[in-house]
């Protein structure tokens, strides 16, 4: 293989390793990863010397490991900030349980932690345990944090595990490990350079000083969306109503608005110079004729009405003055006649793609970590999803809209 075929050169990968049985297979990867190319340093936490000997990684990883916070033979510092400048990636392979939790609640008690904390570069986990470890809510709500900040999971396989029972805990073979951080440096030059307009979240229509007509969109679709275009290297607009969550990314550029009309002006501000549009946003329909400037005090036993008028609609607009190059996708959140109702959405407002999520599937839909969706194009073709998390669908998504 000549040096210019190398799919890994010059990358500076840190490889972590913890303490798990599956630490034997870390020794292959380092391998892998030096074999494409990669320089490697390895990081130990002290559990995982049990398993695996330094001497091994160090000898494979052509560096020193590091595992204490100095040199015990003299006292120089192991510095894991100038390590975390070094890396282009931080891989924890194999990742426990414990280390995963100690990394989602910012617990830095080895040398491992505060490298994983000081790093500027995105991290990949391929966890390993025990199938009971791995299901257990505590862990899976670890992970959901982890990967709410933009770490990206090799999913462990399922198959037999070191206790003997079978199930979903083991950690990926090494060989499909640097696959995947072969794939994380290629997607992540993919949208180098390119911009795109996420709306996300619901939007709030004042009725008087303290009320509101809102919905029960979470932001998390669209956020997921803002983080996985920013990872692979885009410019975001995220146009955000009111959500609980901040976005991570360097990349993602906020625009909080309260209100369809604030929505509908900073997208069309925006929409001119990024490459396509994403419509991840619940956006209300109508909003209040005229918004009441005092509180407006009960009257006891009498209905009041409410006069309501039709907001403008974001993605119809955008779909108007879209050029050929523009990409734009909606979603459509269905009750019944599913597909016959997104198509036509996805008609009249020149959309080139619509995501179409049922609130019929369990699982899928507002104020959920998990979505089901279909993607149905303008021929009419549908591509189906299983049930995956948000952050999964929307890496599903971006990939179906880069490759069209
Ligand atoms: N949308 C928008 N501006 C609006 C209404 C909707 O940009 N004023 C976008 C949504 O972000 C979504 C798509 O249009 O991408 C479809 O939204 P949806 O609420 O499902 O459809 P509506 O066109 O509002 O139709 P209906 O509420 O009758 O189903």
């Amino acid at each position: 293989m000549s040096n210019d075929s190398l799919q890994l050169k010059d990358k500076n990968i840190i490889v972590g390793i913890t303490g798990s049985i599956a630490a034997y297979k870390a020794a292959t990867l380092t391998r892998l990863l030096i074999k494409q190319g990669a320089k490697v340093k390895v990081v130990m936490t002290p559990l995982a010397k049990e398993f695996i000997t330094p001497v091994t990684m160090a000898t494979l990883s052509q560096n020193t490991v590091l595992s204490d916070f100095f040199n015990y033979d003299d006292g120089a510092w192991n510095s894991h900030v100038d390590l975390g400048l070094w890396a282009d990636l931080f891989l924890l392979a194999p990742a426990s349980a414990n280390t995963m939790a100690k990394m989602a609640h910012g617990i830095c008690d080895n040398l491992l932690l505060t490298t994983y904390l000081s790093v500027r570069c995105p991290a990949m986990i391929a966890p390993a345990m025990d199938m009971d470890m791995f299901q257990h809510p505590a862990t899976q709500a670890n992970i959901e944090i982890l990967k709410q900040r933009g770490n990206s999971f090799v999913e462990p396989e399922t198959g037999e595990l070191a206790s003997g029972l079978i199930g979903k805990g083991r950690m990926e073979e090494p060989e499909k490990i640097t696959e995947e951080v072969i794939r994380f440096f290629q997607s992540k030059k993919k949208l180098q350079g390119k911009q795109y307009l996420v709306t996300a979240g619901p939007t709030n229509e004042k009725i008087d000083p303290v009320r509101f007509i809102g919905n029960h969109s979470s932001g998390k679709m669209g956020y997921a969306l803002a983080e996985e275009l920013a990872n692979q290297g885009a410019e975001v607009e995220l146009v955000s109503g009111s959500v609980t969550m901040e976005p991570k990314h360097p990349n993602i550029h906020l625009h909080n608005v309260t209100t369809a009309a604030e929505m509908f002006e900073l997208s069309k501000k925006l929409f001119p110079t990024c490459n396509g549009a994403i419509m991840a946003a619940a956006v209300a329909d109508y909003t209040i004729e005229n918004t009441a400037n005092e509180k407006i005090k009960r009257q006891k036993g009498q209905p009041i009405t409410l006069t309501l008028t039709p907001t403008k609609d974001i993605a119809e607009h955008l779909g108007k003055i879209k050029k050929d190059s523009q990409v734009l996708v909606g979603f459509a959140l269905e009750t019944t006649n599913e597909e016959e109702n997104a198509l036509k959405k996805l008609r009249n407002k020149n959309l080139d793609f619509i995501v179409l999520n049922s609130l019929r599937d369990s699982g899928a839909g507002f104020n959920t970590d998990t979505n089901k969706i279909s993607i149905l194009d303008a021929n009419g073709e549908k591509t189906t999803f299983p049930l995956k998390s948000k952050y999964e669908v929307a890496k599903d998504i971006v990939l179906y809209m880069t490759e069209k």
